[in-house]
């Protein structure tokens, strides 16, 4: 198993004398799409930002296909293959759908043309759109043009903070299973999801973590049926698999 993303033993927080995470830890192998699961104020967003170079790292080791990133800026992330989709503001409001993804091109201009060609094959509806402003478009396209925009980096890693955050059920599905296909194209996925039941369907694997600790991980099918898992979501006696 090929380790893409290694976090080790993580301390952060948004200032250094109050820890949000004490020591998380996660891998997530190529190919898979890994989960994490918790609470309100787990500290799940707090993880993938500072996987993605937002925060300063108090202590830790985070390590990209093997390599120590730790303590990089965002824009060395990005060049070392880490893409990331935040909840809210993830796109250019004023700017057209196709410059948000030349913006995403930046650090790859050479590859703009292959790049938007694999984006507009993933999300049909964006070729169409491309003229138009971000702000413009509904909540399910704007996700697909903060996704693409992601893409257009040719990330090996892809993190994304509640993918289906604010979209209908059924816009939910699309969203996870255009997350399938981007998989299936060589991208690794790393999701926080509120939505437990519909995330974990599409998941290899989790990571619930509670009041900025590691409480529980295993294979989704697993947890998909784990009374525990259950409890922390839906309340005494429910299973996530019903
Ligand atoms: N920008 C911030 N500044 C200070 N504290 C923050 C900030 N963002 C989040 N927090 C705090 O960090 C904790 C974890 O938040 P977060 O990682 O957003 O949780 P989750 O994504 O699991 O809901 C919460 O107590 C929250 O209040
Ligand atoms: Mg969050």
């Amino acid at each position: 198993m090929t380790a893409i993303l290694e976090v080790r033993d993580l301390v952060v927080g948004y200032n250094p004398t109050l820890p949000i995470l004490h020591g998380v830890s996660l891998t997530v192998a190529a190919g898979e799409i890994v989960t994490i699961l918790g609470p309100n104020g787990a500290g799940k967003s707090t993880l993938i930002k500072a996987v993605a170079g937002l925060l300063d790292i108090t202590s830790g080791q985070i390590a990209l296909m093997g390599s120590d990133l730790t303590g990089l800026p965002t824009h060395e992330m990005v060049r070392a293959g880490l893409g990331y989709v935040p909840q809210t503001e993830n796109v250019f409001a004023k700017l057209s759908v196709e410059e948000n993804l030349e913006i995403g091109a930046l650090v790859n201009r050479a590859a703009y043309a292959a790049r938007r060609e694999f984006v507009f094959g993933l999300f049909n509806d964006l070729s169409r759109l491309r003229r138009l402003q971000a702000g413009k478009l509904s909540g399910g396209q704007r996700q697909m043009v903060a996704v693409g925009r992601a893409l257009m980096a040719d990330p090996k890693l892809l993190m994304l903070d509640e993918p289906s955050a604010g979209l209908s059920p059924k816009l939910a599905e699309v969203v996870f299973s255009q997350l399938r296909k981007i998989c299936a194209a060589g991208v690794t996925i790393l999701m926080v999801e509120q939505n437990a039941r519909a995330a974990l369907r599409v998941s290899d694997r989790a990571y619930i973590l509670a009041q900025g600790e590691n409480r529980l991980d295993g294979q989704a099918a697993s947890l998909l049926d784990n009374p525990e898992v259950g409890e922390l979501y839906l309340g005494a006696g429910s299973r996530l698999s019903r």
